[in-house]
């Protein structure tokens, strides 16, 4: 019994320090990417519209769920933007853009370049799902970085899908990467999810108490 004791600590241990080891030491550096729409018309959480509310200016639900990884973590942030605009004004307007792009598989130019991106060992990938898939600029993103040797970190947030199969997706593209996906967030739930992100962040070797 003590013996199977100390076999399931090592390996707890050794599970929980896997995402710092493939970095090659005890500091990685981290950097959280994401993309989100926040939506700006006057509709409520019933019609699947997202946005949050801080510090008095509108955000994306992943926005949101970046910022507090970024908090957690002190890591950097870099929200994509695309050539494109996406709209806004209307859920719908924005439901039917992002359909229209998916199925003519356009992928959109993103327009800001992150810094140093070699230099990350960790990279956090925040997305909303859209179609039961992930964004098609995150493929933009995909095809524009070279991820090989980091650790990626996919992060969602979602109506109700989790991530669909984009963890797989990424999985598929980049070979070369580490894939390690934290759960999905709850568009409803992103609000109050801090706590468990940090959990999250801990038990994977990601942030100390
Ligand atoms: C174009 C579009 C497509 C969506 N498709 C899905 C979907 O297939 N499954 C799902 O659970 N949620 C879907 N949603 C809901 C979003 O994933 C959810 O609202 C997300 O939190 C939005 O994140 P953001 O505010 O950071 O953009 C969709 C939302 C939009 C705007």
């Amino acid at each position: 019994m003590k013996k199977f004791f100390i076999a399931f600590l090592i390996f707890t241990i050794s599970i929980s320090s896997a995402i710092l080891a493939q970095s090659g030491n005890s500091k990685p550096k981290i950097l959280v990417t994401y993309f989100s729409v926040p939506e700006t018309d006057a509709v409520d959480a019933s019609t699947g519209a997202s946005r949050m509310l801080k510090n008095g200016k509108v955000i994306g639900t992943t926005a949101y769920a970046a910022e507090m990884i970024g908090q957690a973590t002190g890591a950097d942030l870099f929200e994509i933007k695309t050539l494109n605009q996406y709209p806004t004004q209307s859920h719908k307007a924005l439901i039917d853009y992002a359909k229209n792009e998916a199925e003519t598989k356009t992928y959109p130019k993103i327009v800001n370049t992150i810094s140093n991106f070699n230099d990350y060992d960790i990279v956090f990938v925040g997305y909303p799902n859209w179609w039961y898939d992930m964004p098609m600029v995150i493929y933009t993103l995909f095809n524009d970085y070279d991820f090989s040797g980091k650790t990626i970190i996919p992060f969602c947030t979602h109506g109700g899908s989790g991530f669909s199969q984009s963890v797989e997706t990424i999985k598929r593209m980049e070979k070369n990467a580490k894939v390690v996906s934290m759960p999905a967030l709850s568009r409803n739930r992103v609000i109050n999810a801090e706590e468990s992100i940090k959990k999250w962040l801990l038990s994977n070797g990601i942030i100390e108490e």
